[in-house]
């Protein structure tokens, strides 16, 4: 989801307003998945990189991150969203994990969205730990070296649970993977929208969608050997 701050300047509005803007929209988005009967929807709400910017931004991000949970999850739980986070969440105030184990305690059951929230994420740092997890059963001598595969990795990485991504979107612009689920992509499809994030709305995502629906997901094999033909 990227965008907000270059939302925000082109309305001569301050940053915070495109974060702000960017959370309605992100919200109006999971309820489009939703009504879409989209199975899985994973959201890049904050990246390992993001500390990075200035302590204020960093703040209000933290502070808006900490409002949408308080408001928002009642709502998605009667929206039988699932709701779970991945990433290194040890870094978050004990005000926002103590949120973030609320939401997913109560929504743990519902059968409907699984919405997964990257926060202080980054593809690099899930691989390096499901590769701890992974040693972690060697050194205890549950698993042998040479049994490990990649369905190993599959299952010790985040979002073990759910099925692979389908679609990769990004918007505002940038034709980058920037450190997102290096590890679950490597059969996406890739959507880059020029649309900034508080302006990606339903018609966008229906794009992306049809986009979707227009490719032939080969998985290494040929055009004829997926349409059924001298398989
Ligand atoms: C994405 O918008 C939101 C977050 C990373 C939290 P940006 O804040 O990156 O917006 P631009 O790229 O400066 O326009
Ligand atoms: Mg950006």
């Amino acid at each position: 989801m990227d965008g907000n701050g270059r939302w925000a300047n082109q309305k001569g509005k301050p940053r915070a307003a495109g974060h702000q803007a960017g959370f309605r929209n992100t919200r109006d988005i999971v309820e489009a998945c939703g009504r879409r009967q989209i199975e899985a929807l994973t959201l890049f709400a904050f990246s390992s990189e993001n500390w990075r910017r200035p302590e204020k931004e960093v703040g209000l991000l933290m502070d808006l991150f900490l409002r949408a949970l308080k408001s928002e999850v009642g709502k998605l739980n009667e929206n039988k969203v699932q709701i779970q986070f991945i990433g290194e969440r040890s870094a978050f105030s004990e005000k926002l994990q103590n949120e973030m184990v609320r939401a997913e305690e109560l929504t743990n059951k519902n059968q409907g969205l699984k919405l997964a929230i990257a926060v202080n994420y980054g593809g690099r740092w899930d691989i390096v730990n499901a590769t701890k997890l992974i040693a972690e059963q060697v050194k205890l001598g549950k698993l042998q070296p040479r049994d490990i595969t990649a369905d190993t990795f599959s299952n010790y990485i985040s979002l073990a649970s759910l099925p692979e991504p389908d679609l990769f979107i990004r918007t505002g612009g940038e034709k980058r993977i920037s450190n997102y689920l290096l590890w679950h992509l490597a059969y996406t499809e890739l959507y880059f929208s020029d649309v900034l994030w508080p302006g990606f709305d339903e018609s966008e995502l229906d794009k992306a969608l049809a986009f979707f629906g227009g490719r032939e997901r080969r998985y290494g094999r040929t055009g004829d050997q997926v349409a059924g033909k001298n398989a």
